[in-house]
């Protein structure tokens, strides 16, 4: 069942355990600021979500996978945020992390949350080698070089951008891990479900560049017209609002019909399309 409070939960415990004993007050008060500050925990909740719906015995890896991928997003949101990224002065309805703690500190909770989100796989599968192999593999993926959010934030430097690349891997990498990792967790065969959150990524990032053509700063606790201002690529300059409107509207429509087959696919496909109603701006 999707439960944002379980999410909440996971994640103060992990956070519990990196501002533990010896990690110096600010840094302390910086991290619990990154992960705990709001946020929608959409990838984590894809996560769970597509392991209970292959109904496995214990869900410890999959609560695992889900506490790491969202540490990895709120890590790369923290280093978006950054003035040498997109100098946002706000995000989820707070000062973003390099307003209220400085930047050195914002690199750090950056640095540290990515290293927290790996440890996160390899202690709670510390039982199954190979659960724990698999996992930190596709999360590695979709942090890295080449499919990953680190291409994705690399694109931005190059004066030639696919805008389904770069969307692909800024934002969709994260959500097929979240997929693919759930699937891992619960025993399945992980590829079976990136094309699932592939789309359902795809579809997030255009629902990201229409609010920040349309939306309203107060209501998305972060700054708008950023993609604009900084001359990035995104989907309301390539298609019109219209058009990026209409290309959602697809993207969404296509979700269902990449559910693979699993025991518990019909309460699968009704979270989804719960999830998916709100990307509509
Ligand atoms: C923001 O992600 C960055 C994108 C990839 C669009 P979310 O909209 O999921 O941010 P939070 O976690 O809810 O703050
Ligand atoms: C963020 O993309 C994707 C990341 C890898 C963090 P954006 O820069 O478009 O997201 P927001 O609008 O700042 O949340
Ligand atoms: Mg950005
Ligand atoms: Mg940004």
């Amino acid at each position: 069942m999707d439960d944002p409070a379980r999410v909440e939960r996971l994640l103060d415990a992990a956070v519990g355990g990196l501002t533990g004993p010896g990690c110096p007050p600010r840094l302390a008060s910086a991290l619990r600021h990154a992960v705990l500050g709001g946020g929608n925990r959409l990838r984590p909740r894809l996560c769970l979500a597509v392991a209970e719906a292959l109904r496995p015995t214990r869900l410890a890896a999959a609560e695992a996978a889900a506490v790491a991928i969202e540490l990895l997003h709120c890590a790369s949101l923290v280093h978006d945020d950054l003035p040498c990224f997109d100098d946002a002065p706000t995000r989820r309805g707070l000062p973003s992390v390099h307003r209220a703690f400085g930047e050195p500190l914002a690199v750090l909770v950056g640095d540290a949350l990515i290293v927290a989100a790996f440890d996160t796989l390899t202690v709670a599968c510390v039982d199954d080698c190979d659960c724990a192999a698999a996992l930190v593999a596709l999360l590695a993926r979709a942090a890295g070089t080449r499919e990953g959010i680190t291409a994705g934030q690399a694109w931005e430097n190059e004066a030639d951008v696919d805008l389904e690349r770069y969307h692909q891997a800024k934002t969709a990498a994260l959500f097929e891990a979240a997929a693919t990792m759930g699937a891992r967790a619960a025993g399945d065969v992980p590829e079976r479900w990136r094309e699932l959150g592939r789309r359902i990524g795809l579809a997030y990032q255009l629902a990201d560049d229409l609010r920040d053509a349309v939306g309203d700063a107060q209501t998305l606790g972060k700054p708008v017209g950023r993609d604009a201002a900084l001359g990035r690529p995104n989907a309301v300059r390539e298609l019109g609002l219209s058009g990026a409107l209409a290309c959602l509207d697809e993207r969404i429509a296509e979700v269902a019909h990449s559910v693979p087959d699993c025991p518990g696919r019909g309460e699968l496909v009704a979270t989804l399309e719960r999830l998916l109603s709100r990307f509509r701006p």
